[in-house]
Formats: C-alpha cells, structure tokens, sequence
C-alpha cells in the first residue's frame, strides 16, 4: 500500500512554495500508508523540464531534502497552470531506496513522470519486452515499466492524446493500480487511472461547477482495435514468450470523443484538481471529491475534467457523481473505524486478495511464488523445514505445520526465535529455515536466522515488509503484501502469513500427481476465502453481544485441536495484549492432563469445534467441559445444530477446506478482543509495554 496525491491549479496562480507545500501535505496525511520512502514531481521554472525530488524514509526527509535543495527550486516562481505529482511509498517490489522511490520517470528526458500505489503482476513480461525494444531500467520497481510502456507508445504514435496514450499503456497491464502521470509533453495536463486500487479526485473552483457528475466517455474504437490478441504485454503473463510480443502500438483510439465540458461554469475558469489515494489527503482543501472506478481513466485538459472508459459494460452508470465529504481528517483516515486495529481486522478480505494476486491461479490450479521459484528444486531435496518466528508470527507458523507436513512430506520444526537460540539447535546445511516477521526487524527472530545463516542452511524470508533486515538478510523469500499494519496487534498479517505458507505447500506439491485432488480443493478454498472472511465480518455485532457478557471476566480459555490449536494460541494473545486479561490457548487433547481443573462454572471458556476430521475428538472435550457445569461459547460450523446445542452461545464459522479453517475461525477472535479491550477503556492500537516492532531481545 503506498499512497498517492496530484495537485492540478489551472488558470490560479500559486508560488512553487505554495505548490510543495500543497504536495507535502498531501503526503503527510497519507504517510500512514507506507513510509519506506517520498517523492514529489514538478515542472522546472521555465516549465520546458521536470524537477524529481525523492528520498528514502518519512515525509520529512524529503522535506530537508527540499530545504536543502530550496534555492535550485526557485521557491518564489509563480506558475499560473501547473501539474504537481507525489508519492509515500510502502515498498513491495524494490527496497527502500532514493532509485526505487517514486516518481518514476520513463527516460532520462523525464517525459513521462508518474507516481503508483499496487502491484503490476506481469511486470517482468512488460520488462523484458521492453528491454528488447532498447529500454534500461533505472530501478527494480514494478511501476517503472509503466513510466517507460507510456514512452515507448508515445515514441511510436506521437499524435496520440496522453489520455489515449495511458488508454493503451493500462491494456498492457496486469494487477493492481492507481497512477497519476505528468508529462514533459503535455504541461497543464494531468492522467489518472486506477484498477484494484484507490483513487478519488477533489475539485476546487470560486464559480458554480457547470455540473454535479461528469459523463462517462467511451474510447469507442478501443474494443475493436485492441481485441484480446492485441492485449501484448497483457497476454505474455501467461502464454506468449517474451520473445515474440506482439505490437505494443495499436492502431490509434477514437479521437473526437473528448468532448464534454465539465469545469467552472461563466468566465472566471480558475479551477483546481486533487487526485489522492484517500480523501484525508483532500478534505482540508475542497469536500467536493468524486471517486473513480476501476479502468477509469481520468484527464484534465485546459482545466477541463473527462472520464473515460475503454469499454461499455451494461450495467455502466452514465456519469460519476460529485459528492460531497461531510467527514473530519481523523474519521477518513480510519475511514468509519474507530482504530487502526479495527479497520485492519476489516481489510482482510481485501489484504488476502493482495496476497494471492498474480500468484495463484484459480482457473489452472497453479502456483507461482516468484521469490522461491528458482530454489524451489533445492527446497525439495532438503533434509527438513524450520519455521521460526514470535508472537503471532510463530502462531502462523503453527497453524500451517500440519499442511506443510502433508503436502511437502518433509519433517517440519516449528521454534519460537528465542527458545530455539537458547537451545542452540543443531542446524545443518541441507536444512531450509524460513523466518516469519510482519515487521521483518524482530530482534530474535533475526537472530536466530543469522544463527542459521552461518551454519549453511538455505534462508527463507517471509515477511510484510520489503527491505527489512529479514528481507536483506534471506537467500529468497515471500511478501506476504499485506499492506501496512499500524495497530500494534497484529490481525491481517497473520492471516496473511498464513496463505502464504499455505502457498508455498502448494507449490512444493504440484508435480505430485496423488495430490492434485487435495490441491484442488485447497486452491478452491483460496479462492472462497474473501467472500467467507466477509461472512465472518458480518457476524461482529454478535461477537459485539458475547463481548458484553465476558468483558467483566478475569480470564478466558480458548480451546481447539488440529488446524485451530493455532486460533486457540493466537486468539488468547490477542485477548491477553489488548484487554489485559489472562487468557490461555489450550489444545483440547490436552484437557484431561491438567487444564481441565481450571473448568468449573464460573470460568468462561471458548470452544472451537468445526466440522473437520478431528471434529467428534473435539466434541469429547467439549462434553468434558459440560460435564463440569462448564457452558462454553462456541466457534461452530455454520448451521451445525448439534453441536450449538452444547453452548451457551455461537457464532457460525462459513465451511472452508480443514486446513484454511483457522483462517476464519482467527477473525472472531480478533473481533472479540477488539469490543473487550474497548469496553475495558484499554487504548486498542497501542496496548500498554508492547511495541509494533521489537527490535531488542
Ligand atoms: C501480537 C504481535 C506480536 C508480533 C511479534 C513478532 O499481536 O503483534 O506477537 O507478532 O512481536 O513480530 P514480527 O511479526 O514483526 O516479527
């Protein structure tokens, strides 16, 4: 997740002060979605070039870079029309650095200049096809091939419109996007587009705007002169080799459809337009803000706004309304959440999706982890699996050993960093370690991996953030690409960490022909999940209920077995760090070895009991805890009456492949832990004596 802001003032005079300044505010507010490294983009004084200015780290090294730089910016230049791009970037392709920053450019003439926040899933495709065509890459970002595919049709078509142009240049895209692009060709003019991405557009004017919606607009020859065969790039993702693409100049788009006026009505034209990823990034400038959808592409031409699509869906509304934001700064950034943690534990279907795109394919059954593919041979033949993390980082691990076991049918150890450290485990060569780390800084677990990085074994990162230590340190690795996690308690992550795993079981297994059926089933299971996780979410005003009756409580016992003993681990930390009552995960096998004195009752119990093979073990346990006068709350399959009858309450859990279930029995627990900790007045993104990164042991 990075974040994204243009700034557009048309016929309305504003100093080169003034206009930094708009574009560093515009970051500031959206520094909450990645702060590897900054960006902005404007004109030269003499408007005939464009100043880069980037650094790596906060919006505030690149405002002392832009001090230091302040006499070369001519501060006090005043431009009447004027396009300013800027970006804060959470990195995904690319460490951290001044050349993986963006704007990206598409030469060195600067003549395409953009800024991105999503992935580009084919962009090695895009990449090498365009490095035979003579391009050089400056960096190791997905966006740069978007920056040099818009140069490369403009130096193949040079009447195209830069709308027409950036019309072209998305046909040639997989993944997800929203990009705002300057060009040295184009001064004044702005494009914007996005798919899968965000993207809104603020306009600011004195006079009465000549409508309340703009009219959608069709590239009308679009359908026909790039059929599917000419998607090029598009297609080389998956059957054409690189060595043949075809043409990336289509024949040009219609040009006479750009028609409609939309702008400030009488003479005063004065206008200004602001593109963000997120209205917190607008609202302090203008309310009036229309959000674009998915393939729009939007253009600002001589102060007027068009939108166009390249194609007429039936459904297609006519036009984007104009809406106005009746919301204060703080409300938009957590949207209608009222902690990060909270809208983190809502973004799960979405930062699941982010995690399995461009990697797995429903359709084909297949599964590519580009940062294991070329070790995935030597993966293979090793001795054994480590998997080694902290906290929830460990739990994803647990919660993934079994599948691992199956699929891979190596022997798999699971450690916590500290434990395994202070046992100075025996590690060997052939061994494969893989490290689990949203943060990718946690002292131990980097530690633990230098430890078995001297020994020879081979090094596997995974973890949320690229260019970490973790990610530095690793042969090869897997972004989980969950986007950024500001609550301190971990929630998206780990279910994150857990497809992720999940993925890599997958790929070790799928030239076993035995287990393609099991294959089958568990990449159907990916494929339901955002749906299912978004069944769970809807339940939370149950959850809500259940809250109220345990907030009171002194302790909470969480019990399971198989794929939920790690929901059982993982919900009673998330219970134990943000409400700070004692809470315990128990495997149900173990209950009648010593946990089952604490069942009497008064204790309040949760039971997770999903049909899955181990489902009637489960049912024992739970008769158990009945039999002592327990009445446990239930995570239960949904519509499994029978065993609802056991407990004083439940929430219905959506039937998924065994080994995916945790993944939605986790989010009730996240759910839970958020109302309890908020009804026991506990601060829910920041829990007291706990950091979100634990770089010391
Ligand atoms: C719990 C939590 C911690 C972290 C642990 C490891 O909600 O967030 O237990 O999981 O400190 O952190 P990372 O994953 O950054 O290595």
């Amino acid at each position: 997740m990075c974040g994204i802001f243009a700034y557009l003032n048309y016929l309305t005079p504003k100093t080169r002060k003034e206009i930094v300044d708009y574009l560093i505010r515009g970051l500031q507010r959206l520094e909450y979605r990645g702060y590897d490294s900054a960006g902005i983009a404007l004109d030269t004084p003499d408007s005939i070039n464009i100043t880069i200015i980037k650094e790596t780290g906060k919006v505030k090294a690149l405002e002392n870079e832009i001090e230091i730089k302040a006499h070369a910016i001519q501060f006090d230049h005043t431009h009447n029309t004027h396009v300013g791009i800027a970006h804060t970037r959470w990195a995904t392709h690319g460490v951290p650095s001044p050349v993986n920053a963006h704007p990206h450019r598409s030469d060195d003439d600067n003549s395409f200049v953009l800024v991105h926040n999503g992935i580009i899933t084919n962009y090695k495709d895009v990449k090498v096809f365009l490095m035979q065509k003579g391009h050089s890459f400056e960096s190791d970002t997905d966006t740069e091939v978007i920056a040099k595919l818009l140069g490369h049709i403009y130096d193949n078509d040079k009447n195209c419109s830069f709308r027409e142009l950036v019309d072209q240049a998305i046909l040639q895209l997989e993944g997800a996007f929203a990009v705002c692009i300057k060009s040295r060709h184009f001064p004044g003019e702005c494009v914007a587009t996005r798919r899968g991405s965000p993207l809104l557009v603020g306009i600011k004017s004195k006079t009465k705007l000549a409508a309340d919606s703009i009219p959608i607009l069709y590239s009308k020859d679009a359908k026909t002169t790039l059929s599917p065969d000419h998607r090029g790039v598009g297609a080389l993702g998956s059957s054409v080799t690189p060595s043949t693409p075809p043409s990336l100049v289509a024949p040009p788009l219609s040009r006479a459809d750009s028609t409609s006026q939309f702008g400030p009505q009488g003479e005063d034209k004065q206008v200004e337009y602001f593109f963000a990823s997120d209205a917190s990034a607008i609202i302090e400038h203008t309310n009036r803000v229309l959000y674009l959808e998915d393939d729009d592409v939007a253009a600002v031409k001589d102060g007027v706004l068009s939108i166009h699509r390249l194609k007429r869906a039936i459904d297609d509304p006519h036009a984007r309304e104009i809406t106005t934001l009746k919301m204060e700064i703080q409300q938009i950034m957590k949207g209608n959440f009222s902690s990060f943690m909270q809208k983190e534990i809502f973004e799960q279907p979405e930062s699941v999706v982010n995690t399995m795109r461009g990697r797995v394919d429903f359709e084909n059954g297949t599964v590519i982890l580009g940062g294991l593919k070329d070790y995935i041979s030597e993966i293979r033949r090793c001795r054994r699996l480590l998997l080694i993390g902290c906290g929830t980082s460990y739990h994803s691990a647990i919660a993934t050993r079994q599948l691992l076991e199956e699929l891979t049918e190596l022997p798999v150890m699971v450690d916590l960093a500290s434990d395994f450290l202070d046992r100075n485990t025996p590690i060997f060569r052939d061994d494969v370690c893989f490290f689990i780390s949203q943060s990718g800084e946690t002292a131990d677990t980097l530690m633990a991996l230098r430890y078995c990085k001297s020994r020879g074994a081979l090094i596997v990162g995974v973890t949320n953030t690229v260019g970490s230590s973790i990610c530095r340190e690793s042969h090869c690795g897997i972004h989980i690409n969950a986007g950024p996690e500001i609550g301190v308690a971990s929630t998206k992550a780990y279910t994150s960490q857990f497809i992720a795993l999940v993925m890599f079981a997958l790929m070790m297994c799928e030239d076993r022909i035995s287990i393609q059926p099991r294959r089958y089933e568990i990449i159907q299971g990916l494929k339901n999940l955002p749906e299912q996780i978004n069944l769970v979410l809807k339940q939370d005003e149950n959850v809500q209920t259940l809250a109220k009756e345990l907030y009171e409580q002194k302790s909470l016992l969480v019990m399971g077995r198989g794929y939920n003993y790690a929901t059982c681990l993982e919900g009673a930390l998330k219970i134990k760090e943000l409400t700070y009552m004692h809470s315990e995960g128990i495997l149900a096998g173990e209950l009648k070895h010593g946990p089952l004195a604490l069942v009497d009752k008064l204790m309040p119990v949760i039971m997770i009991a999903t049909r899955d093979p181990v489902y009637s073990k489960a049912i024992n346990a739970l008769q158990q805890i009945t039999a002592r006068e327990g009445r446990p709350i239930l995570l239960c399959s949904a519509g499994d009456t029978e065993t609802q009858a056991f407990g004083s309450s439940f929430i219905e859990i959506p039937h998924t492949v065994d080994a995916l279930q945790g993944i939605l029995t986790v989010i009730p627990m996240q759910l839970l832990s958020y109302h309890i900790a908020v009804m026991r007045g506990c601060n829910v993104d920041c829990p007291r004596n706990l950091a979100k990164s634990v770089t010391v042991e």
